[in-house]
Order: structure tokens, then C-alpha cells, then sequence
């Protein structure tokens, strides 16, 4: 880390995530297969504010932008993630699944495309762009966050302020600012209603499963290393948060990403609301809506 390299850099961050943010989840991923080169392109062909990556490790240790544990639903193979080397991985075709499953946005160009790495995104956009990555499988990789971190640093994108991680594991979070406190920090929740699931849930996140149920003092302790809540709109089509949770969000100077925001009119309420940014598939309708 070079936690002393600037202290600046959390600042010029901090000001720029003032303005609202558009946060093209997985890439323009409504438009092309996520996690893949063409979507990030597109994303930032677009003008998106961020390109969101979730990054998991490969069997061989390699970083590499994928969503699911399994290869099942994005590559023509099949199987945990973990099992694949990075030259196995490299192998299949991340982009023909899109194709069949999304025929009116289909391209050919699409099929073959690979999951990429960490490297080959960042590379290919090095500061033109910034990066919200999440730190997929913290629990499974206890050198995720180190390897993640050196890599980042290793091409100036922390220092160039070009940089946000985000976590449903707080340990994550509180790892990767041990390492270099200059990046900004955003704790995700999923809120739904309570079942079985809602203890274990909080314990990972240390965030409190109702977002009725939360208080201040909760949202302090996230502030305390965070400078966003990147919380659901829905679950299974519903609402779970609504305006007063963003506001006191707000009053407790944190932050409110608001994910996965498709749709025109949700995307209209929740400006409405002031939320600070929204992930979204199609990053072109939210940029549009807030020109
Ligand atoms: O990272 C925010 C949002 O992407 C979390 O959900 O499952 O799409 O990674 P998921
Ligand atoms: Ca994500």
C-alpha cells in the first residue's frame, strides 16, 4: 500500500461522488453480455461515470470479472469458477448465452467473446474511465483484496482517483482500506423480508436486515469506514427502501447507490428521491434522464 502517497486522493474522490453517479452494472450489460469487453465498451462508449466489475479468483489465482460462482449461466461450460485455471477459462465463449437469451440485441461480434481479467479491462481503459469492483469472493480468497489492491496500484488508478470498492462483506472493506486507505469505500446490503437467512446475512455485512429496523447508530458504524450505502430498490418486485431510509442515510453522511435500476420510471422516482447514483444495465437511459 502507499497510504501516505496523497492525502488528497480520498478528497478529489469524495468531491467528484458529490455529483450523481451512473454506474453501468456488469457494463452495458442490458446491451451486451456482461462482464465481457463489449459491454465495457459500451458502458464507456456511453459515458457512463463507472464500469462496475465483480471479481473473483481463478483456480490458478488469477483475477479474473465474473457475477456467478459458476460458469453455468455466461460461458458454454459448466462448473464452479474455482475449478478453471485462467487458460482453461479462456477457452469458452462468455457471450453466445447473450445471444440466444437476448435475440433483439444480439450481434454476432458477441460470440466468442471471453470472460476477461482484471487486467484486460483496466488496460484497455486505463484512467479514461473509473472502476467500481466488488470484491466477489472475499470469503473463498483471503489474497483477493491484496492481489486486487496491487494490481490497482501497480497502475497509478488509486492515486488518478479512478477507483471505488464495494463489498457486502464489511471484513473486505475494512481489508482493503488496511492496505490503502485513500479509496473510497461503498458497503452493499441487500434488504429483503426476514426469514432464516436475515442473521447470517447481517453478520456478513454488520448492516441491520430491515431497512425499517435501522438506525442511526448502524449507519455511523458504516461511516465509519465507508462513504456510500449501495443498497436494492426491489426484492422479487417490490420496494424494500424507501425515501426516508436515503434521507437518513444522507443525514448520517453516507452516500445512497441504489442497485439494479432498468426501468425509466423507477429510475425517475428514485432521482426524485436524491439518491446519489444507481447501477444500472442500461446506462444510456439513466445518462439520458440526468443530462
Ligand atoms: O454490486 C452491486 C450489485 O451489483 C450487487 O449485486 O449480485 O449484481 O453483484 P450483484
Ligand atoms: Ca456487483
Amino acid at each position: 500500500g502507499a497510504p501516505n502517497a496523497s492525502a488528497n486522493t480520498l478528497d478529489r474522490q469524495l468531491t467528484a461522488l458529490q455529483d450523481f453517479q451512473v454506474v453501468a452494472h456488469r457494463g452495458a450489460s442490458g446491451h451486451a453480455p456482461e462482464h465481457t469487453l463489449p459491454a465495457f465498451q459500451m458502458a464507456y462508449d456511453m459515458g457512463a461515470d463507472y464500469l462496475e466489475l465483480d471479481i473473483q479468483m481463478t483456480a490458478d489465482g488469477e483475477l479474473v470479472v465474473l457475477h456467478d460462482e459458476t460458469l453455468n449461466r455466461t460461458t458454454d461450460a459448466e462448473g464452479p469458477l474455482q475449478d478453471y485455471t485462467l487458460a482453461e477459462l479462456q477457452e469458452l465463449d462468455a457471450g453466445s448465452w447473450f445471444n440466444t437469451t437476448n435475440p433483439s440485441r444480439a450481434q454476432s461480434r458477441f460470440a466468442g467473446t471471453q470472460v476477461p481479467t482484471l487486467d484486460q479491462v483496466i488496460d484497455r481503459f486505463g484512467t479514461q474511465t473509473r472502476y467500481y469492483i466488488e470484491t466477489k469472493s472475499a470469503e473463498r480468497d483471503p489474497t483477493l483484496e491484496a492481489e486486487l489492491m496491487e494490481a490497482l496500484e501497480g497502475r497509478g488508478l488509486i492515486e488518478a482517483g479512478a477507483v471505488t470498492i464495494q463489498s457486502f462483506s464489511q471484513e473486505s472493506l475494512r481489508k482493503v482500506q488496511a492496505i490503502n486507505p485513500n479509496v473510497p469505500l461503498v458497503q452493499l446490503v441487500w434488504y429483503y423480508p426476514e426469514n432464516e437467512d436475515s442473521e447470517e446475512l447481517t453478520e456478513w455485512t454488520g448492516v441491520t436486515p430491515g431497512p425499517e429496523a435501522i438506525t442511526d447508530a448502524d449507519f455511523q458504524e458504516v461511516r465509519d469506514y465507508a462513504v456510500a450505502i449501495g443498497t436494492n430498490m426491489t426484492y422479487q418486485g417490490e420496494p424494500v427502501i424507501d425515501e426516508a431510509f436515503v434521507t437518513q442515510a444522507q443525514d448520517n453522511d453516507l452516500l445512497v447507490h441504489v442497485y439494479t435500476v432498468n426501468g425509466i420510471p423507477m429510475m425517475e422516482q428514485l432521482l426524485g428521491w436524491g439518491v446519489d447514483g444507481m447501477f444500472t444495465n442500461f446506462p444510456d437511459r439513466l445518462i439520458r434522464l440526468t443530462q
